[in-house]
Formats: structure tokens, C-alpha cells, sequence
């Protein structure tokens, strides 16, 4: 009878209503991925300043909420604590997420685990595995800081950076390209020469250029903050490099800044750091600044609302007209934020309200989704209130039941 009691107060306590309730927020971090999954914006890992974490969160993004409440939910947790490392959504299924390099930690250590530099994450089942690769280029294990982007054939393009598993740091400049439909890694040759890159940011065209902005470039002993002005671009088609010289306002060096492509194919960037002589942070930045990709022009917005504070080695997202911006490290002296950031790109006003963007045209369908969404919530709330005051009833009775058969 014990066990019986003890099975089902686990299983009432442990069901996905009781987290209905208590929904947990995660705690400030840094140095995450992020990718968009449909309505779900997840985030995988990152720095907490004490451990690097294994967690996944995702924000639901199918209903308007405040972004003082964000709505936060965890996921299964990943087979490593993750940072540094890079994400793309499959195009082909629009559900599987691959995890590319990054530095891996066995969970809740400081000890890194320099495990599979591929991971995958099937978001529909919330099941991570590591898939076999042919062909894998060994000198990429253990890359990290970079970022990669997937075109719609479902090729991932990861260029450069540096490994973390030796003291000297090894920049590279070569591109790395795992097609997940056979997933097969291949590494060409480069007949052009091209700079080593790290903490930039990748941004894909629909012509299919590839647009690396900010970061350093240099040698193992030296790198220095790459020339805003002097765009390195891969193009997907030819699989050839070329550089933009970029017109219009100067705009400041930075590295772990975040990039987002608009439909109108601007580039909006937003903050990122430089770093003193030692690797640390020398200071964040708070500004934005968007890039023509027609005219190979930058210019700076002027922006309305109370901004996002400095922020570096966060992340970015667009979804619909909003720039969501999460996490990261708010200053020099490394404080780290769990906050997020909108910016309403069509007028570049900062909102402290996400809304459910409604279409112009005379369809009422996503306003209907947005009221069956608020009363599914509700109807999740009552039945978790219910289920957890049964939970405390059934607990009282079991209590008295095994004092009396004690
Ligand atoms: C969002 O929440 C904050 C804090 O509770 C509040 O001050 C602010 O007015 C809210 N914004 C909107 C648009 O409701
Ligand atoms: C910006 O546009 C949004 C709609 O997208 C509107 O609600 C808001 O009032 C505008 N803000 C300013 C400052 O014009
Ligand atoms: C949308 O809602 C309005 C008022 O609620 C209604 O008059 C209109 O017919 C609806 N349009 C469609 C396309 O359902």
C-alpha cells in the first residue's frame, strides 16, 4: 500500500500540469544558441557564470505576453553543458535541430567533454541523439565560436574559427559543409585566400550569399577585430568568397554581437563587444545598425522606446516583425541578464509587449487562435489547480493511512 502511495503521488506531482503552475524561469546565462522552431523560440545552454549549463528552454510565442512574464518553458535537457556553439533548424522536416561544435562539459562539471561535435535534437518527440556523420573532418572537433547557416537543401555551411582543446588556439578559415540529407561532412579546398574568422555573425540571402559580419580574424598569437567595412561573403551556388566594401556610416568593430535578416533582405545587428588584450571584455555595446544588401550600405536607424542595455554574446531572432533579443552579458564586468529584448523593426521601436502580429487582410483567424490560446491556458491552469489539490488531499489521506497501518 506504501508503494502504491508513493507511485501515485510521482506521478501526480511529476505530470506536466503540476509545471503548468510552477513554470520556472531560467537563470541569467550568456554564450547560448538559439533557433526558431514554428512558435517555439528555443535555447540551448549556455554560461551561468557558475556552471555551463545543459538546460533547454523555449519561449512560446503563439500568444501575446509582456516581456516583464516572459512565457518560459524547459525541455528535455541536453547530453552536454553547452556554450560557444551554433544551431540551425533542419529545413527539410522543420522540426529536427542540429547542434554544430560549441564547447561540450560533462553535465554539472568544469571539465570539458570534448564529445561528438554534432548533436540533434528532434523538438516534436524532445529527444536528443548523435548522429553518425560520413565523412567527418576531424580537425573540426572542438570549433567553437562561430555561427552557421542551413540553406533549404539542407547543407550547413560552418566557416573558420578556432579550437579549444590546447593552449595555443588554432584559427582556421576553411568551410565546413555537412548536407543532413545524407549526412555526409565535406571540407573543399579553397583556391582564394581568405581571413580566418571567429564571433561573427552568418547570415544567408535567398541568393544564397553568405554574409559574415564583425568578428576577428588573425593568426593563433594575434587576432585582431575585423573591418566593418570590408564584408568577407561566401557564395553558396559557386562556393567562392568575395568582399563587399560597405558604404554609408562607419560602424564600430565588434565580436558576439547578433544579426538578423529582414524580408526586405536589410541586416539588422545589434551590440556585441570588444575584447582587451587578456580576452576579456572590454566593453559592450548597445547600439544597432542595418545593412543594405542591395547597396552594400550601412546606415543607423533612429529608435523610439527604452532600449535593451549593452548586450554581447546573447542571441537574436526575427519572428514576424519583432527582433528578439535574449540573454547575454550586459557589461564588462561580465553580469549576465535572463531577460529579453523586442524591437518592432517596422518602425525600430523597442515594446514591452509582444502581440500576436495580426495580417492586414480581413482574415480574424489569428485573432480567433489568440483567444483559444488564452482559454486553453486557463482551462491548463484550473486543471492543474486541480490536480494539485487532489495531490494535497490524496497526500493527507495516504499520511493518516500509513500512521494507522504503521
Ligand atoms: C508590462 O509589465 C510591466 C511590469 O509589470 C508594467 O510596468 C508594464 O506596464 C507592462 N506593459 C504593458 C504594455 O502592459
Ligand atoms: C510602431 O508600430 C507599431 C505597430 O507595428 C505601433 O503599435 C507603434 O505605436 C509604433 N510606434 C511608434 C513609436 O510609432
Ligand atoms: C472578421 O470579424 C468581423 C467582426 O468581428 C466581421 O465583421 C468580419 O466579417 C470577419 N471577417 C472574416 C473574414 O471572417
Amino acid at each position: 500500500m506504501k508503494l502504491v502511495y508513493y507511485i501515485l503521488f510521482f506521478v501526480i506531482f511529476g505530470s506536466r500540469y503540476f509545471f503548468v503552475i510552477c513554470q520556472n524561469v531560467p537563470s541569467p546565462r550568456c554564450q547560448q544558441t538559439s533557433t526558431l522552431v514554428s512558435t517555439r523560440l528555443y535555447f540551448f545552454g549556455g554560461n551561468t557564470g557558475i556552471i555551463v549549463s545543459n538546460e533547454v528552454w523555449y519561449l512560446d510565442l503563439s500568444s501575446s505576453f509582456n516581456i516583464s512574464t516572459p512565457p518560459w518553458h524547459s525541455d528535455v535537457v541536453m547530453p552536454v553543458g553547452y556554450n560557444f556553439g551554433t544551431s540551425c533548424l533542419s529545413p527539410i522536416d522543420n522540426s529536427t535541430v542540429f547542434l554544430i561544435g560549441g564547447r561540450t562539459w560533462i553535465v554539472n562539471t568544469h571539465n570539458f567533454s570534448y564529445t561528438s561535435s554534432v548533436y540533434k535534437f528532434d523538438s516534436k518527440v524532445s529527444q536528443w541523439t548523435t548522429p553518425t556523420i560520413n565523412n567527418f573532418n576531424s580537425s573540426f572537433e572542438t570549433r567553437q565560436e562561430m555561427q552557421s547557416v542551413i540553406d533549404n537543401n539542407g547543407k550547413i555551411f560552418v566557416f573558420g574559427r578556432a579550437n579549444y582543446n590546447s593552449s595555443t588556439t588554432f584559427c582556421y578559415n576553411d568551410m565546413n559543409i555537412l548536407d543532413i540529407t545524407i549526412m555526409t561532412w565535406s571540407t573543399p579546398t579553397q583556391s582564394q585566400s581568405v581571413l580566418t574568422y571567429l564571433d561573427y555573425t552568418a547570415t544567408l540571402l535567398p541568393n544564397g550569399l553568405i554574409v559574415y559580419i564583425g568578428g576577428r580574424s588573425g593568426s593563433s598569437t594575434s587576432t585582431s577585430p575585423n573591418n566593418m567595412s570590408q564584408i568577407q561573403v561566401f557564395d553558396t551556388k559557386s562556393y567562392t568568397w568575395s568582399i563587399k566594401p560597405a558604404s554609408g556610416s562607419t560602424i564600430a568593430s565588434r565580436e558576439c554581437h547578433s544579426a538578423v535578416l529582414t524580408q526586405d533582405e536589410n541586416i539588422i545587428i545589434y551590440g556585441g563587444s570588444l575584447y582587451d588584450s587578456s580576452g576579456s571584455i572590454a566593453y559592450a555595446l548597445s547600439d544597432i545598425a542595418v545593412l543594405n544588401t542591395n547597396s552594400w550600405a550601412w546606415s543607423v536607424p533612429s529608435v523610439s522606446g527604452t532600449g535593451a542595455p549593452p548586450l554581447t554574446q546573447h542571441s537574436a531572432v526575427l519572428y514576424k516583425n519583432y527582433m528578439i533579443l535574449a540573454f547575454g552579458a550586459t557589461s564588462a564586468t561580465n553580469l549576465y541578464t535572463n531577460n529579453i529584448y523586442i524591437l518592432d523593426i517596422l518602425n525600430y521601436t523597442w515594446v514591452t509587449t509582444f502581440n500576436i502580429p495580426t495580417t492586414t487582410s480581413n482574415d480574424n483567424s489569428s485573432t480567433d487562435q489568440a483567444i483559444n490560446d488564452s482559454s486553453n491556458l486557463y482551462v491548463g491552469i484550473g486543471i492543474g489547480a486541480g490536480i494539485i489539490i487532489l495531490a494535497i488531499v490524496l497526500f493527507i489521506i495516504g499520511f493518516f493511512f500509513l500512521q494507522n497501518s504503521a
